[in-house]
């Protein structure tokens, strides 16, 4: 552990995200979610603080996430992208996992080169382009695997299969299987280790890492979304033993 990771344990964070208000009245950082934009956030904090980045961004695809529109140019979604997998990367210690639909596969090799490429098998038959159907999505990662881990996941249930996804589902138009996150934390870190997502919406992340006694650190524009995750977060359980 690092001291910035000793600090944050002993909830003593005063003086490291300068731009962030915070002093002792404040919340502490780690296991809670910070309201803002990401990419501010990414860049107060500091270098190999946290072990992993997982992010699961706005895809540009026009949702409605409330504060935010998802309706960029291409060029400015490639250049918010790649400042959020700059910083991503410089505070990550052991790297970064950026999940995305099938339709950006192309751009996220363009922007993290060295990640290794898993597929996701959506089950279900979704969006139809140009005659094909879109039946995958893609998780780039640099992280080297903590085991052996297959680079096709086809045993996870995702948002969109209808009956077949039986997670709880929220107001929000963007959310992450429970099942994606809790397999990315089995093949990618270990207990206690500190997991930050830059777009944690409704706490999935949040939820899976109290559940299997890792760290997070979340950041999210929407306070309904924050408000939503603090609620699943308070009603998981943290496990006995890790
Ligand atoms: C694909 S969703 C992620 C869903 C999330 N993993 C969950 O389980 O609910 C993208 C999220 O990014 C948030 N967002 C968009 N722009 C942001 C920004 N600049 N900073 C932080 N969060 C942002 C949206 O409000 C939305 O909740």
């Amino acid at each position: 552990m690092n001291a910035f990771q000793k600090d944050l344990f002993d909830n003593n964070v005063s003086g490291y995200l300068g731009r962030i208000d915070i002093n002792k009245n404040t919340k502490p950082i780690l296991n809670n979610i910070i309201q803002g934009d990401c990419l501010e956030v990414l860049k107060t904090t500091p270098v190999s603080s946290v072990d992993i980045v997982f992010a699961d961004p706005p895809y540009n695809v026009k949702k409605d996430y409330g504060v935010y529109q998802d309706d960029l140019s291409e060029d400015e979604y490639k250049k918010w992208m790649k400042n959020i997998i700059k910083e991503s990367r410089r505070i990550a210690k052991s790297g970064i996992l950026f999940y995305v639909g099938s339709k950006l596969t192309k751009l996220f090799y363009e922007l993290i080169p060295d990640a290794h490429l898993i597929i996701v098998h959506k089950r279900a038959v979704g969006v139809i382009q140009n005659n094909y159907f879109l039946q995958y999505h893609s998780l780039f990662s640099t992280v080297k695997p903590i085991k052996k881990t297959k680079d096709l996941w086809d045993d996870i249930r995702l948002p969109g299969e209808g009956y077949f996804f039986r997670e709880e589902r929220f107001d929000t138009p963007g959310l992450t299987s429970q099942a994606l996150i809790y397999k990315i934390v089995d093949s990618f870190t270990k207990p206690n280790d500190i997991i930050l997502d830059p777009f944690i919406g409704t706490g999935a992340t949040a939820v899976v890492a109290k559940n299997t006694g890792r760290n997070f650190i979340g950041i999210e524009l929407n306070p309904k979304y924050i408000e939503l995750a603090n609620k699943r977060v308070a009603s998981t359980c943290k496990p006995l033993f890790i």
